[in-house]
């Protein structure tokens, strides 16, 4: 085991992280870098996935380069990354032949309404996610209809798609793996989590042959080894697992009623819910967390896409703060919100209300509202709008949740965990290692080696940093609550006109 390492790969939404971890689940070394961000029109994101993947490689270089390590020196390779995005490439070329779509695009909104009478429960009882915009198999069908030639090649299989684990993976093995994770194909909409195989029904009625889609393997598993050329000797993969299902495998939500809460960019809230899916229908998505051997473990996920977003348009669009650390202190500045609340629904209100029109909104200004009342409602904001969707979650998945363990950039807020503990009226723990996501990618590639024996030992390296603890009682938090209420229904529908 001397000098053997496991290399992880964190592509997420925004940027490109490679971190090498010892065997006491340390970072010896890391590199990251951010990738550019296009947007084409106010309803499209893209991602340029020939960028994503030569950032990848020059990262994960750095990252041995300068610890002085090289490929024999790497037990094995885990990729977590984000969900839903799609590539289609040309399988002769290796060539996209339109740049990735990216999960939070809304260009075929309009598509979703059109299928969502004849479709929209069926599908959602078969993939468990709520139908709508977000949904690689329309962004494949978007690009098969406006890419010139697409279909035809397409109709000769001539084509290939895959989420981002899929496509580094590809080329990791110089196109000898196309294959995908089931965390990840569980994101697609174009996977029967019941049944764990593609969704063959409405890739017919969308015209995208079933070929064109990766294999589904275990999400800590064989994935090939990456290509001798790359690093000069082979070195396996062996896990691909999505972002928040890597954070709850590296959390230890292991089990059904364990939930983790994820502050990034945006925040996931998953509960397990142990082998077997349910549709309960009532506006929040199941998901395949992983499936590793006979170990198969489903979640209920409820999240809010602009978070820690917000905090970053607080620094660079509204220019409040110049970092985001800086937000506890100005929130602790003033004795309580002043009557001000923020609703972050910059990209409209997702869970539970799923409103693309909403748009975002700070009310209840007044002439003594000062500085630390705006970050602070920005702050509480975030916690009231997982709040919201705290109830249905927790009848879904029928649990009743006293414990939340979380993790994310946006977790070592003080203030923050304080409120998602009073307002949650749950406990909330904190690791000293709060970057989960990469650390369960981590965990699998090591895990499947024999790198680590077993998961107890990989939890044995990790320790808590602070437990919160709730201290207001639940006729406050309804005081307050109403009020938070009362602000998302003025959001409601903004742009709709007409
Ligand atoms: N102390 C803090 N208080 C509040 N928010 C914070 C704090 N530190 C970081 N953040 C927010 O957390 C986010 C960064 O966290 P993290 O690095 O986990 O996200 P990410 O991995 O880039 O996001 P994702 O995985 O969702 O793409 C930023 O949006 C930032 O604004
Ligand atoms: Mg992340």
């Amino acid at each position: 085991m001397a000098n053997q390492y496991i290399l992880s790969i964190d592509a997420g939404t925004t940027g490109i992280k490679v971190s090498i971890f010892d065997d006491s689940a340390l970072v010896i070394s890391n590199a990251s870098e951010e990738f550019t961000q296009y947007t084409p029109s106010s309803e499209k994101v893209e991602h340029d996935a020939n960028e994503i993947w030569y950032k990848t490689l020059t990262l994960m270089k750095k990252a041995l380069q300068q610890e002085g390590l090289n490929a024999s020196n790497i037990a094995s390779i885990g990729i977590t990354n984000q969900r839903t995005t799609i590539v289609v490439w040309d399988k002769n070329t290796g060539e996209p032949i339109h740049p990735a779509i990216v999960w939070q695009d809304q260009r075929t909104a309009d598509t979703a309404e059109f299928y969502k009478e004849k479709w929209g429960e069926k599908n959602y009882k078969t993939t468990g996610l709520v139908f709508g915009a977000v949904n690689s198999t329309l962004f494949i069908k978007w690009i098969l209809d406006h890419v010139p030639g697409a279909k035809e090649k397409a109709a000769s299989h001539q084509l290939l798609v895959g989420t981002i684990d899929t496509w580094l993976t590809w080329k990791l093995t110089k196109g000898r793996v196309h294959a995908v994770s089931y965390s990840n194909a569980s994101a697609t909409s174009a996977f029967d989590i019941t049944n764990l195989c593609w969704y063959e029904e409405w890739l017919n009625e969308l015209g995208i042959p079933v070929e064109l889609f990766p294999e589904v393997r275990d999400d800590m598993g064989d994935y090939g080894v990456t290509d001798i050329s790359l690093f000069g000797e082979e070195i396996p993969i062996n896990a691909l697992i999505a972002d928040q299902h890597a954070a709850m495998f590296a959390q230890n939500c292991r089990e059904p009623g364990h939930v983790k809460c994820t502050h990034g960019t945006g925040s996931f809230l998953d509960v397990n819910i142990g082998d077997t899916p349910v549709f309960p229908g009532n506006s929040m998505n199941t998901i395949l967390g992983w499936k590793i051997g006979d170990e198969i473990r489903y979640a209920m996920e409820g999240y809010v896409s602009v978070t820690g977003a917000a905090v970053q348009w607080l620094r660079d669009g509204a220019k409040l703060i110049e970092n985001a650390e800086q937000t506890e202190e100005l929130a602790l500045s003033v004795e309580d919100n002043g009557g001000v609340y923020f609703v972050p629904a910059l990209t409209g209100l997702s869970a539970p209300y799923w409103d693309s029109h909403a748009r975002g909104m700070i009310i209840g200004i007044h002439r003594g509202t000062q500085h630390g009342h705006l970050i602070r409602a920005t702050l509480e904001g975030i916690v009231y709008s997982i709040k919201d969707f705290l109830d249905t979650i927790s009848r879904d998945a029928n649990v009743q949740i006293q414990s939340v363990k979380v993790d994310g950039g946006g977790s070592k807020n003080n203030f923050m965990m304080q409120f998602q503990a009073d307002m949650l009226h749950s406990e909330v723990v904190r690791p000293l290692n709060t970057d989960a996501t990469i650390l369960g990618a981590a965990f699998m590639a090591g895990l499947a080696t024999g790198y680590w024996r077993n998961v107890d030992e990989c939890y044995s390296t990790q320790n808590i940093d602070r437990v919160f603890q709730p201290t207001i009682d639940k006729e406050e938090i309804n005081k307050y609550y109403e009020r938070w209420s009362k602000a998302v229904s003025k959001t409601r529908d903004w742009m709709h006109v007409g």
